[in-house]
């Protein structure tokens, strides 16, 4: 028999990640929601959530640029479970204080380059390295990514947006390379990446004037359409960079 599903979104404060916790919580067959959040001044929601279901729901603070805060945590996972089934990381930036998306060359610094990777590319990497006795299981697993599409090299036609397209990039790479070991050590677990569409959020809304309002998708809809993504993947589909209708994408 299955059991319920023990699920960890990465990320969960705010925005998409927080809209997967409460699409979630309400599922019959999920077991044990674990949520982490960076800071509490925006993890209100997240907590309303907690007051709702303490049972259901754990809630962890990780910054994810700090390693040992990714192992603190996964020890705290492992405390309560001894298997996951859906892990979806949800961390990323576009904008932060002064760093801004790049419009062109002339704007490029180190320090803005280095932070969208250590926010937007390695954590990932971390992740997948600490959980991974946690999907050593029989049961089928995913693990999942939100990348983006303008990370994907094939499909970009206008530039700009440096490091966030380049860290996305590189994310992209990992998530393919991950994919590959977790095939060979964790037979049953489906890696992949996934494109949200331009999504309602802190992240998006300084760069919405430009979408279309029915190219604007709530977090509500974007996290349906994802799940649907989710809930149809197989085996097959490992490594693989799937778009919000479920297309897709060229790495
Ligand atoms: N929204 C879109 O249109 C869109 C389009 C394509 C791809 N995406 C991707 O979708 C993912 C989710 O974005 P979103 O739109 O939901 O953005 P968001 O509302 O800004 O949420 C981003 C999340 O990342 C967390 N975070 C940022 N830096 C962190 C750190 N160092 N440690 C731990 N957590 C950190 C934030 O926590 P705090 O609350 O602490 O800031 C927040 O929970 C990102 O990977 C983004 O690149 C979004």
């Amino acid at each position: 028999m299955v059991s319920a599903k023990n699920i960890l979104i990465i990320g969960a404060s705010q925005g998409i990640g927080n809209g997967f916790v409460q699409k979630l919580i309400n599922q019959s067959d999920t077991g044990h929601i674990f949520a982490t959040y960076r800071t509490e001044n925006t993890a209100e929601n997240l907590f309303s959530l907690k007051n709702l279901y303490p049972h259901k729901l754990t809630t962890i603070t990780v910054d994810v640029t700090h390693e040992n805060e990714i192992q603190q945590a996964v020890t705290i996972i492992k405390s309560h479970v001894n298997k996951l089934h859906l892990v979806i990381n949800c961390v990323g930036i576009l904008h932060e204080g002064e760093l801004q998306p790049e419009k062109s060359l002339k704007h490029l610094n180190t320090d803005n380059l280095w932070r969208y990777f250590q926010v937007n590319t390695i954590p990932t990497g971390i992740w997948g390295k600490h959980l991974q006795p946690l999907f050593k299981h029989s049961e089928s697993s995913i693990f999942a990514i939100i990348s983006a599409k303008v990370g994907s090299i094939e499909d970009n036609k206008l530039g700009g947006w440096y490091g966030y397209r380049t860290s996305k990039a590189a994310l992209n790479m990992l998530i393919k390379n991950m994919a590959i070991e977790y095939s060979r050590v964790s037979k049953n677990t489906i890696v992949i990446a996934l494109h949200p569409g331009t999504t309602n959020t802190k992240l998006s809304t300084p760069f919405q004037k430009n979408v279309l309002p029915e190219k604007l998708f709530s977090v509500n809809r974007c996290t349906q359409q994802l799940l649907s993504v989710i809930n149809n993947v197989t085996i097959n589909d490992n490594g693989k960079f799937f778009s919000w209708d479920g297309s897709n994408l060229p790495w």
